[in-house]
């Protein structure tokens, strides 16, 4: 098990990994799996949505499939110093209650704690809109264009203990047009990787992928 990671079971269309796809936002990058997994069997099936705020508009597309979809807030009754730790302990009894096999962050803006990742570590992974190590953290578009890149992208990767880091399973360059703005390039990026993180999904969940 290089690196710690121990990766999904090799699955088939008949008998997909189980997976769950944390968001925290409008959850465009959901939408495109829950269609993707619906056009035809594949090796995984989303079968829970977990938003970090019950306002996050991609619960909907959740329901919308009949996945179940909940919000797990923050518990702010519990003082701050414990608060993240205790927030993700719900979440892990979410995950084990449905007997997930695999969790998908998809715009999920919240930084995981190491006592997460080593439950889930191989069986985790990102969507980062850069071409990572370039441009981690939560303002990668902003941060390209000031740095005045002429090409980014996005990355699937495996989670590991640290910020936007682990090992990388796929990579789409995208050109930075003339006097682009954050949010046009934003919403082109997203197009590439509603096509690169269900297909990096079947390869993972498929066997494809080796340490
Ligand atoms: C996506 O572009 C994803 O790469 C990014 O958030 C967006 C979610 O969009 N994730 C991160 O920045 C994580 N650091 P969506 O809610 O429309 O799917």
């Amino acid at each position: 098990m290089r690196l710690g990671y121990a990766l999904p079971r090799s699955a088939t269309p008949e008998d997909p990994i189980r997976l769950a796809v944390l968001i925290s936002g409008g959850g465009s990058g959901l939408e495109a799996l829950l269609n993707y997994q619906h056009d035809q069997p594949r090796c995984h099936r989303t079968i829970l949505v977990l938003a970090d705020s019950p306002h996050a508009g991609g619960l909907e597309h959740g329901s919308r499939h009949s996945v179940k979809s909940v919000s797990v807030p923050l518990p702010m009754k519990i003082n701050k110093s414990e608060r993240r730790v205790a927030h993700e302990h719900l979440i892990h009894d979410e995950l084990v209650a449905a007997d997930v096999e695999l969790v998908v962050l998809s715009g999920y803006m919240r930084i995981l704690t190491p006592w997460f990742v080593s439950r889930w570590k191989g069986r985790l992974v990102n969507i980062h809109p850069s071409l990572l190590p370039d441009f981690p953290g939560a303002h990668a578009h902003r941060d390209a264009l000031a740095a005045g890149a002429s090409v980014t992208g996005c990355t699937v990767h495996l989670v590991d203990e640290h910020v936007d880091s682990g090992l990388i399973l796929a990579q789409r360059q995208v050109e930075v047009l003339p006097g682009e703005d954050e949010e046009a390039l934003q919403e082109r990026i997203k197009r590439i990787e509603h096509v690169l993180y269900p297909k990096t999904l079947d390869r993972l969940c498929s066997g494809q992928v080796s340490l």
